[in-house]
């Protein structure tokens, strides 16, 4: 399979704890969690089976490509990878799968109803290159459909532990060192409109553990993501130790109440 450079700030071995293997799993978990409200906003933005063919760019694992066909059996999805071994996980997606790199797709020009990126851009140093490859991609009308994160805008959580905020702030600091951006939320529809796209809009989604147990939003609370900064050295045990505390009194507390805020914004090709 053909190699390209690595991802970004996005190391798949080194994301969360139990390296790939964890990584695949929180991977599955994250789509599980949200998917239903995210596809629910995918509608509203024009998502019509209709008018494919998709294109998920950074579909990784494919732990959204598999839900969207299961949604959508009739719509055609290419997904691309960077990865060649996270994309290999997806090969029971019924999706065509294509490893290249987001800045330089090869499609034609034209080709696609909608294009796809979920958490990928925030690992991207530059994002408009890929966002330009979207664009070129889309027949004109197609949509650009850009589903991401704001660090500062992430939801609530209720007991807040205040005493985490510093962790947290290591967490966006360590991504962003390596080139990624974790408050890519609020530079979405800028972006979008620089790449020429019309009709910009961004919407926001929420999950909370009154749709779901507690326990299923470990992949954002729980201590998994922050133990390869234990290892990089960027985070103390104490404190890890302090973050794992903190979740275990939230998850087993009665009252405990999460909402889990992610943003899609969605543009209309030239
Ligand atoms: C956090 S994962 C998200 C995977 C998937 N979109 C999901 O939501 O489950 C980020 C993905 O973007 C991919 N990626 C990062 N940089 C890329 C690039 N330049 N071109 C293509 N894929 C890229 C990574 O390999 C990884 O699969």
């Amino acid at each position: 399979m053909t190699t390209l450079s690595p991802a970004g700030s996005y190391d798949p071995a080194a994301t969360t704890s139990g390296g790939l293997t964890g990584e695949l799993a929180r991977l599955e978990a994250q789509a599980d969690l949200s998917f239903p409200e995210e596809l629910r906003i995918l509608h509203e933005l024009g998502l019509d089976p209709a008018h494919g063919p998709l294109v998920e760019v950074g579909a990784g694992s494919g732990a959204v490509t598999r839900r969207l066909r299961a949604a959508h059996p009739d719509l055609a999805v290419t997904a691309v990878d960077i990865d060649p071994t996270l994309l290999s996980h997806a090969s029971d997606c019924g999706a065509t799968l294509l490893v290249a790199d987001a800045a330089a797709l090869p499609l034609p020009d034209a080709s696609a109803g909608y294009v796809l990126l979920r958490y990928v851009l925030q690992h991207l140093a530059d994002p408009l290159p890929a966002l330009r490859e979207a664009v070129r991609i889309l027949r004109p009308g197609g949509r650009l459909l850009v589903t991401e994160v704001d660090a500062s805008c992430w939801g609530l959580a209720d007991p807040a532990y205040p005493e985490l905020a510093s962790i947290h702030a290591k967490l966006s600091q360590a991504q962003q060192s390596a080139g990624g951006n974790r408050t890519i939320g609020r530079h979405l529809t800028r972006l979008l409109r620089t790449t020429g796209c019309t009709d910009v809009t961004l919407r926001p989604f929420a999950t909370t553990n009154d749709d779901r147990p507690t326990a299923d939003f470990a992949p954002h609370l729980g201590p998994g993501r922050l133990q390869p900064l234990v290892a990089s050295g960027a985070l103390t045990l104490a404190e890890f130790a302090l973050a794992a505390d903190r979740w275990n009194r939230f998850r087993t507390d009665p009252n405990a109440y999460v909402m889990l805020l992610g943003l899609t914004a969605a543009g209309t090709a030239p």
